[in-house]
């Protein structure tokens, strides 16, 4: 089963993420992290940030991208990414990648697997989780076997992102998103929520029937999944008291 860590807010998550990828990269200065864009992750960047390690040599790969926007677009993943993890954790630009940053929109998905691939796959994968349940872009019906691959947003996701946009119409319909098969394989997942609003998504995807109705409840197929919330998004979890229990019992040599 997914750990599941409860704690009181948003920062405090950031630190336990933190503290995941720092134990990483003081093993493998050349860790491949797999980026996650969204509010969620801002405190785990942050905290991260504030550490000051050496991250040059740390290898990334965004989960997703939306396609249609112009070049160098403010809310084009590949400048937030720039903007929100590159430039305050001191990556270096070109071991960070977004899907669709070469090429043909026509082959960017395989040739963005087999960049993971090359790269030796991803050690964590930081992920936020969509109020459809998305993980990455990959809304509801998604196959679990799916490869970096363009996607189209469902409306909902689309209103939910149109706080980034001018006007809700400036959202993109189409996306490009590490597929959830290409999600599994990573060797860590690191899932994040916070609110309210994010406690149906999370009670389904670790406690739900796998469905690719839910394409969040996928992580209940990886063998090694942490997942960390505050007490609204862990609102809905039948389970909670018992993972309140396992990790205050946790023995300090399991780690992460
Ligand atoms: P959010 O988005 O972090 O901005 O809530 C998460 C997601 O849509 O995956």
């Amino acid at each position: 089963m997914a750990e599941v860590v409860i704690v009181e807010s948003a920062d405090a998550a950031g630190e336990i993420a933190a503290d995941a990828i720092e134990h990483l990269v003081r093993s493998n200065p050349r860790a491949v992290l797999g980026l996650a864009t969204g509010s969620t992750p801002l405190t785990t960047w942050r905290a991260l940030a504030a550490r000051g390690l050496d991250l040059s040599q740390v290898r990334g790969f965004a989960l997703d991208e939306y396609v249609g926007l112009p070049p160098g677009h403010p809310e084009s993943y590949r400048s937030v990414i720039t903007r929100e993890v590159v430039e305050p954790l001191g990556l270096t630009p070109s071991l960070v990648r977004v899907p669709a940053d070469s090429g043909p929109i026509e082959t960017a998905g395989a040739d963005y697997e087999t960049a993971i691939e090359a790269a030796g796959g991803v050690d964590l994968q930081i992920l936020g989780i969509g109020r459809t349940g998305h993980i990455g872009f990959n809304e509801p019906g998604s196959s679990f076997a799916s490869l970096t691959r363009v996607k189209t947003l469902t409306e909902q996701t689309r209103r939910d992102n149109a706080r980034f946009f001018a006007s809700p119409e400036d959202v993109p319909q189409h996306c490009i998103t590490q597929g959830l098969g290409t999600i599994l394989r990573a060797r860590h997942l690191v899932l994040l929520a916070f609110g309210e609003g994010k406690a149906e998504a999370i009670a389904g995807a670790v406690e739900g029937p796998v469905t690719a109705s839910l394409p969040g409840s996928a992580i209940q197929l990886h063998p090694h999944v942490t997942v960390v919330v505050d007490e609204a998004a862990a609102s809905r979890l039948a389970l909670a008291q018992y993972y309140r229990d396992v990790y205050a019992h946790k023995p300090e040599w399991q780690g992460l």
